[in-house]
């Protein structure tokens, strides 16, 4: 079994690719790319003249499968359209691993999508995932984090919506994101609070992959557990990126042997080379530990 999985939670999300629902080549490919979740779009990415066909498209490729391992996620319209309702409806039953509800932006937006799967029956097979992409979630943040747990579905992870968030605050979204640094913080405090998983905005920019690499790595460095991508190109960076590395793990390993030591048994802080570290050291390291040995499982 991946010890991953007795971790609660921990699955790998480094690379989570977009891709409009209403172009099938792209969900045809999502089958054979290297990413760790597809998010199948039938929000911003498709056309209003689009919506019917990219619903149909999305619902048949689900039913089909063939998604291996990769987490399967549906993006419905919202609530507000005249699309999200049948959205909703078709995307349960199709069975995806979760279903991505659009600008949350309160408790209430939770609880009605949350409510609506309960009464298809799906709460416990299907995944809610959210985006934070509005200033009013900014602001909700901490009564999204606190409602989270008390939805009566299991709630996967934050996707940010980056380029909602700038259009919404007039900010502008530039090479290193200054304006947006407090909000990306907001969104990865609330995923902790809540316990789940939290991942970063897209990059447009899908040619600039120096661009790309520095945000990437940025996003790693404030604790995203991975990015959304929208071009087949990313997925390898981002992979990259959100994997721990090799002397990471080593290092993991190193702190909780230290702890599990005989003659360290009854200590909370102790010294590894040179280095203070605490029992919770050795906590984050037996994630970082369990994530490597997934992900070399899977190969
Ligand atoms: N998912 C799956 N496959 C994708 C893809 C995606 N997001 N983006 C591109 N591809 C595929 C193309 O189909 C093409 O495949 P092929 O050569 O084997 O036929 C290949 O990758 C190269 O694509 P390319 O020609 O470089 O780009 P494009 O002009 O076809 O598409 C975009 C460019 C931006 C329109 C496209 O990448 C896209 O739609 N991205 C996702 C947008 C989205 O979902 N946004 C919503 C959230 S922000
Ligand atoms: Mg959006």
């Amino acid at each position: 079994m991946c010890k991953a999985k007795a971790i609660k939670n921990l699955k790998p999300r480094r690379s989570v690719l977009y891709m409009p629902g209403s172009n099938a080549r792209a969900l045809e490919k999502g089958r054979s790319l290297p990413c760790d979740a597809l998010i199948l779009d039938l929000e911003d990415a498709v056309a209003p003249e689009q919506k019917q066909t990219a619903r149909q498209l999305v619902c048949q490729a689900v039913q089909e499968g063939g998604y291996g391992y990769r987490e399967v996620v549906i993006r419905i319209n919202g609530f507000d359209t005249e699309w999200g309702l049948d959205d909703l409806e078709a995307a349960t039953k199709a069975k995806p691993h979760a279903i991505l509800m659009p600008k949350v932006s309160s408790a209430n937006d939770l609880w009605k999508v949350a409510e609506l799967m309960e009464k298809q029956g799906v709460s416990g097979e299907i995944d809610l995932w959210i985006m934070m992409e509005t200033p009013k979630a900014i602001l909700a943040a901490k009564e999204i984090a606190e409602t989270i747990p008390h939805l009566p579905c299991n709630v996967g992870a934050i996707v940010i919506g980056t380029n909602d968030l700038a259009k919404e605050t007039g900010a502008k979204l530039v090479e290193g994101r200054q304006a947006f640094l407090p909000w990306l913080m907001s969104c990865v405090a609330t995923a902790r609070v809540a316990k789940i998983d939290v991942i970063d905005g897209v990059y447009n920019d899908f040619s600039n992959s120096e661009g790309f690499l520095k945000e990437t790595e940025q996003g790693a460095l404030l604790g995203m557990n991975g990015k959304t991508l929208i071009h087949p190109k990313q997925i390898a960076v981002s992979n990259d990126v959100f994997s721990p590395n090799q002397e990471e793990v080593e290092w993991a390993k190193k702190v909780i042997a230290a702890f599990n030591a005989e003659e360290n048994k009854g200590k909370g802080a102790l010294q590894v080379e040179g280095k203070m570290v605490e029992r919770l050291h050795a906590e984050q390291g037996e994630k970082v530990v369990a994530m490597a040995e997934c992900l070399l499982e899977r190969g």
